[in-house]
């Protein structure tokens, strides 16, 4: 009775999806998107975090900062200890508006994981800011990290208006971010740098390597650079819901577009006001510079060492550029 009404449901949900993508598809005319197809459940299983289990889990870390407008979720591999401990000491320290969480995966190789994951547990303990499932942590298996963030945050943070995907080794400008958010939308909203003329690389030798088999249109729809990107609370939900009809493709910032192509929504492009500054998401490496980067939002490339010593520059000096 109950799994009857729930593939009714279901059916309809699908048919509105099809028949928003068929509008989608009038509307930009010749580059008509595949339809959504249902995937197979043996599809699914390998991007749905549901497949997984958690090894650590901080479910009350969103309810115990309710007035918390932005969680930073950052993907990491298992034995990047260094890259946590910068994030933790620059912009990934307990703010008013913002809480930085980590999300991991298992060490890759079978005879040092023993050892990768005692370290894992007690920097656990000591700072109760790791989320662990137990997939591979491999470039490859981003796309089910992403989907495991946006999981997370919709299940557990919905007090909260904003998360943002943002790697390890990028300069966050925490105070522009929650300057820039103000003026946002609340909801289906996405920003970051946006590539609208991304192309699958056929060329093998490519670490972004994509077949025909994976994925077989010839230009990708928009998407946000990787590197970092800012999504309202309810589009996390509708992402996890959307990876139901889109299948994996090994690269997680396309993987999105794909479900944002799907849901409708278009990602926008984040511009500083400042002529000539241009994109608020920096995704080159750029020398450190104080007041350059009190326009910015996030800035690429950045070791541990050198985030460091940037950020402690930084909240010296930025306030009077
Ligand atoms: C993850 O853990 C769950 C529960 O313990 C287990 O059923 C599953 O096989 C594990 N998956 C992997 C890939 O280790
Ligand atoms: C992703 O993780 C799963 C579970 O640990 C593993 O079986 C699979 O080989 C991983 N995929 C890649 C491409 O690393």
């Amino acid at each position: 009775m109950k799994t009857g009404f729930l593939a009714k449901l279901f059916g309809i949900v699908a048919f509105f999806a099809v028949v928003r993508l068929s509008f989608y598809a009038f509307k930009v005319g010749k580059h008509v998107p595949p339809r959504p197809v249902l995937l197979s459940d043996a599809e699914y299983r390998l991007i749905s975090p549901q497949t997984y289990a958690y090894v650590h889990n901080q479910p009350r870390a969103c309810a115990k900062r309710r007035h918390v407008s932005v969680v930073l979720l950052v993907p990491v591999a298992p034995d990047n200890h260094a890259a946590r401990d910068a994030v933790r000491k620059t912009w990934g320290a307990p703010g008013p508006d913002t809480l930085t969480l980590f999300f991991l995966g298992l060490h890759g190789d079978a005879s040092e994981r023993l050892r990768v994951q005692e370290k894992v547990e007690k920097e656990s303990q000591t700072h109760g800011d790791i989320i662990q499932m137990n997939f591979t942590d491999s470039y490859r298996n981003l796309t089910v990290k992403t989907l495991m963030m946006m999981r997370w945050l919709h299940a557990h943070c919905p007090q909260t208006r904003y998360g943002m995907k943002v790697d390890a080794d990028v300069f966050v400008n925490t105070f522009r971010l929650t300057r820039h958010l103000e003026r946002c939308p609340r909801t289906r909203f996405i920003t970051g740098s946006v590539i609208g003329d991304g192309e699958p690389r056929r060329d093998r030798a490519s670490k972004w390597h994509v077949s025909e088999l994976e994925y077989d249109e010839d230009a990708f729809p928009p998407y946000v650079s990787g590197a970092g990107y800012v999504f309202s609370w309810d589009l996390a939900g509708r992402i996890s819901w959307a990876s139901r009809f889109v299948r994996a493709i090994p690269l997680e910032d396309v993987y999105v577009g794909l479900c944002l192509r799907l849901l409708d929504v278009r990602p926008v492009y984040a511009y500083s006001l400042v002529p000539y500054r241009g994109n608020l998401f920096e995704v080159r490496s750029l020398e450190y510079d104080r007041c350059r980067f009190a326009e910015l939002i996030i800035v690429n490339g950045f070791g541990p060492s050198e985030l460091v010593s940037a950020w402690g520059d930084f909240t010296r000096g930025s306030a009077e550029c």
